[in-house]
């Protein structure tokens, strides 16, 4: 039994989790999201693959507790970052915390995708997506022909320090992130932000979305807002917005609605 993990916002890493999972037989898969409301988080299995998106050029933080708290008993541990250009140190860092924990990783693999940090750097050309998700397609399959075949790969190729020094600014930075998130008249208090925010960072108060500082700033708000109300400093209404193109809302869908 393969056991999957994933940690996504705007699709690109549930897409991948899917692929492998249609690729990788028996398997189960899991959204750590769901999976961290869970005590403890014991995991047993052949062999456990983790998927994550690179943030700030490690790991998101929500997948960083995660690896910390899961007692993993597997023979095989694989984690796979997606990323829009350049995934840092973000598999070194959880190999370095699953080594810490005596459950070295057996093999670690970056996957190209399209790049979701539109308040940064807007919705890339359409061109571009689709380059990008031919080779997010190409890599996961070859991961999990890789993965499939039990190969080992734990060269972790990273610039430590600028890494380091990046994510430690984006990690302190990420609670005053969270008040540039504002709501537009459009918003018509339909609450799927609060039903897809991985983080559980959103309450609805009064028909309107509320932040909190546990945001991960992961942009599945931005993105999923079918009415496109939820604002970032340069993301207006009129912005366009991206997710993956064949994952849906419903899918990313993490509690019920109050
Ligand atoms: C806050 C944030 C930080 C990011 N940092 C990086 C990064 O350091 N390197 C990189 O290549 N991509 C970075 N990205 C892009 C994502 O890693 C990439 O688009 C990923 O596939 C998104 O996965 P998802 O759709 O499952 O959320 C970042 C995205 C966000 C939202």
């Amino acid at each position: 039994m393969t056991k999957i993990y994933y940690f996504s916002g705007t699709g690109n890493t549930l897409w991948s989790a899917r692929r492998l999972a249609e690729l990788l037989t028996p398997r189960e898969i899991f959204n750590i999201a769901a999976e961290m409301r869970r005590e403890p988080i014991t995991i047993e299995a052949d062999a456990v693959i983790v998927l994550f998106p690179a943030y700030a050029y490690q790991t998101p933080s929500m997948v960083r507790r995660f690896l910390l708290r899961a007692e993993i008993r597997a023979s095989y541990i694989a984690a796979l970052a997606t990323f829009g250009s350049d995934p840092g140190g973000a598999l070194a860092e959880a190999s370095r915390i699953l080594k810490r924990k005596k459950t070295p990783l057996s093999f670690a693999g970056g996957i190209p995708c399209v790049e979701n940090y539109i308040t940064i750097f807007g919705v890339p050309s359409p061109a571009t997506k689709e380059k990008r998700l031919a080779m997010q397609k190409a890599a996961t399959e070859n991961m999990a022909r890789m993965i499939g075949e039990r190969k080992t790969r734990r060269v972790v190729l990273t610039f430590r320090p600028f890494s380091a020094l990046v994510s430690s600014l984006f990690r302190a930075a990420k609670r005053l992130f969270v008040k540039g998130y504002k709501v537009a008249d459009q918003c018509n208090g339909c609450g799927l932000c609060a039903r897809i925010c991985p983080a559980g960072a959103i309450v609805i108060i009064e028909n309107k979305p509320v932040f909190s500082s546990v945001c991960e700033h992961c942009q599945a708000c931005l993105n999923w807002c079918p009415m496109r109300a939820v604002r970032y400093i340069r993301i207006t209404p009129d912005s366009e917005r991206y997710h993956h193109p064949e994952v849906k809302a419903a899918d990313m869908l993490i509690r019920d609605a109050d």
